[in-house]
């Protein structure tokens, strides 16, 4: 007969020690694992393990983020998918050699920066154009928000802070997590090795949306990540949200272009010359082969290459930085 015990976990990757009277198993967590092998009472015996279930959850509109705060959070990573074009944009100016990037929650704290650091490059948009000094009081944003604007020559060895609409807003919502990653279908595969690897219980993946909407764009991107990760998330409590995400991207997958450019956000990025190709750069598969994080500093930076995963090339050094 097998004994049923109740593992669980603070951790995201424990060595788990369970002692039952004179019987004591010692165990890696291991996804699958439902038995473990002890040595009990001078018998070979099989101890039932009950494994917290991962869950893996999508959100989808800017109103199910602003409740985070009432989540308890501290065993969740999130990821943020504000594919047009706040998460694309801070993966590429990385790409492209910025030192950090500060999402701010609105005007007023990106100019707090500023002040408080005069060499701090700000950036952002509103009604997706770059911020005037209208807007401001007088000081004109040195960027918008297009991830074209960003490169190695106007941000490189730089630190950015920018606001934008929704994209900085959710970062920001999200920062009670345990991590906090960047999604974009830029960098996509090295966020899933990542979370692959760390194997977190609890995977929350945030669209960031469209003024108060749901975004077509971001859901595509949270799917192209569930399905990623399905054959490690998909036995475990996959919400609807997910399900749903992922089914929508498997029915777009073989044209994201035209997909994403019918979307609200793309249709208005579409009407405006200066900015139609964006789209097109931000459903770009695999440019960059690294994890963007929102560290506990507030700051996002590429997320230092583990060993085994620099090695892999999964991490590290962009493949192909954008121009
Ligand atoms: C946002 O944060 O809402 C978007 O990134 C807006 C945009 O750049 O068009």
């Amino acid at each position: 007969m097998g004994q049923r015990i109740w593992a669980q976990t603070h951790d995201v990757n424990p060595k788990l020690t369970h002692e039952a009277g004179d019987c004591e198993a010692r165990y890696e967590w291991n996804w699958l694992a439902q038995a473990v092998p002890v040595h009990c009472g001078g018998e070979d015996r099989k101890l039932l393990i009950e494994i917290m279930p991962t869950t893996l959850e999508v959100l989808f509109a800017p109103a199910e983020f602003a409740l985070l705060g009432q989540r308890d959070l501290r065993q969740t990573v999130c990821v943020v998918f504000d594919v047009l074009r706040a998460t694309s944009t801070m993966v590429t100016a990385l790409g492209n050699g910025a030192t950090a990037i500060v999402p701010t929650t609105g005007i007023a704290e990106a100019l707090g920066v500023r002040r408080r650091r005069p060499e701090v490059l700000l950036a952002g948009e509103r009604d997706g154009v770059r911020i005037e000094g209208h807007l401001t009081g007088g000081i004109g944003f040195d960027l918008g928000n297009s991830p074209r604007e960003f490169t190695a020559a106007r941000v490189g060895g730089r630190t950015v802070a920018t606001t934008t609409t929704n994209g900085t807003r959710a970062l920001r919502a999200c920062a009670p997590a345990a991590a906090v990653l960047l999604g974009s279908f830029l960098n996509l595969r090295a966020t899933a090795e990542f979370i692959e690897k760390q194997e977190p219980l609890h995977l929350l993946l945030v669209c960031s949306g469209t003024l108060d909407q749901a975004a077509y764009e971001d859901v595509l991107g949270a799917g192209a990540l569930c399905d990623l990760l399905w054959p490690k998330y998909g036995d475990g409590l996959v919400a609807d949200s997910a399900q749903i995400a992922r089914r929508l991207f498997l029915l777009e997958q073989n044209d994201l272009l035209a997909a994403v450019a019918q979307s609200r956000n793309g249709r208005r990025l579409m009407a405006r010359p200066e900015l139609r190709e964006d789209v097109a750069f931000c459903v770009q598969r695999e440019v960059f082969g690294f994890v963007a994080e929102l560290g506990e500093d507030g700051l996002v930076r590429i997320r230092a290459p583990a060993a085994a995963s620099a090695q892999a090339g999964v991490a590290g050094s962009p493949v192909a930085p954008a121009q």
